[in-house]
């Protein structure tokens, strides 16, 4: 049942890596056209939850539901063509391909050239600086502009959720607001980003809900502009706590 606005919709959802829980037991929803964040400290089950909804790994119970399908059991090229991006951690990009190519190569799905067209412009005003790099190999990007790559590189199938896993990690502080602003025009257009963070500040300020993930379970969850004031996140994420 899903009788409301969600594209995305986790149903206490369980991961196991040889017999220890990553995940236990983990509801969310992402409503359509939202910014949603899941914040949490190394280790607490982010990269495992995204790697369960793009069927990277499998879940041992509970159920993924997007857009109104069950895609819990799906293969994972079957979960992209369905319309769902992931963005791993690492700023992955082709570093001997150019800037061009590797975004290029994010359209495979989709061959219309309007499609492509539409969307590297889109691409380039998320991220206008890529437009100046177009013919640049990768490699010779700063890691702030490899990652604002891998997003845009992961919107050029028209996804309608873009997943994106840590995009400010290891990334210069100077850089980090062009990186969100980027997000935000992706969301803008009608995107969903599920967005995973330790920058809790960044990814609570650009979200519109978030969920706070502790050892594998949600522990808070609700509109990100409540949880920037929630003592428990002040104490545990921002640095804020009586101390
Ligand atoms: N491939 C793996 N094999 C075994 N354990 C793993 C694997 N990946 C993650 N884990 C464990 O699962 C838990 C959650 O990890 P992860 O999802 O990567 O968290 P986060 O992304 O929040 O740092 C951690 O205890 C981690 O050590
Ligand atoms: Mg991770």
């Amino acid at each position: 049942m899903s009788g409301d606005d969600a594209l995305l919709v986790l149903d206490d959802v369980s991961v196991a890596y040889d017999g220890m829980r990553a995940l236990a037991g983990v509801s969310l929803r992402a409503a359509a056209g939202a910014i949603v964040a899941l914040v949490g400290a190394n280790g607490a089950g982010k990269t495992s939850l995204l790697r369960a909804v793009s069927g990277l790994i499998r879940t041992s119970s509970g159920t993924i539901r997007f857009a109104g399908d069950d895609i819990t059991r799906l293969a994972a090229h079957r979960i992209v063509q369905r319309g769902i991006a992931h963005v791993p951690e690492g700023r992955r990009v082709f570093a001997s391909a150019t800037v061009r190519d590797n975004l290029l190569l994010g359209a495979f799905v989709d061959r219309s050239a309007a499609h492509r067209a539409e969307r590297l412009e889109a691409a380039f005003t998320a991220f206008p600086i890529l437009r100046d790099r177009l013919d640049q190999r990768a490699s010779t990007l700063s890691g702030g502009e490899q990652q604002m790559l891998a997003i845009a590189r992961g919107t050029m199938s028209g996804p309608r959720l873009l997943m994106l896993d840590e995009p400010s990690l290891g990334i210069a502080p100077l850089l980090i607001p062009h990186i969100y602003a980027g997000i935000r025009s992706v969301a803008a257009r009608g995107t969903t980003v599920l967005l995973v963070e330790q920058n809790v500040r960044e990814a609570l300020r650009a979200a519109d809900t978030a969920y706070v993930l502790q050892t594998g379970r949600v522990v808070l969850h609700g509109a990100a502009a409540d949880l920037i004031g929630d003592p428990l996140v002040q104490e545990a994420f921002l640095g804020l706590g009586a101390a």
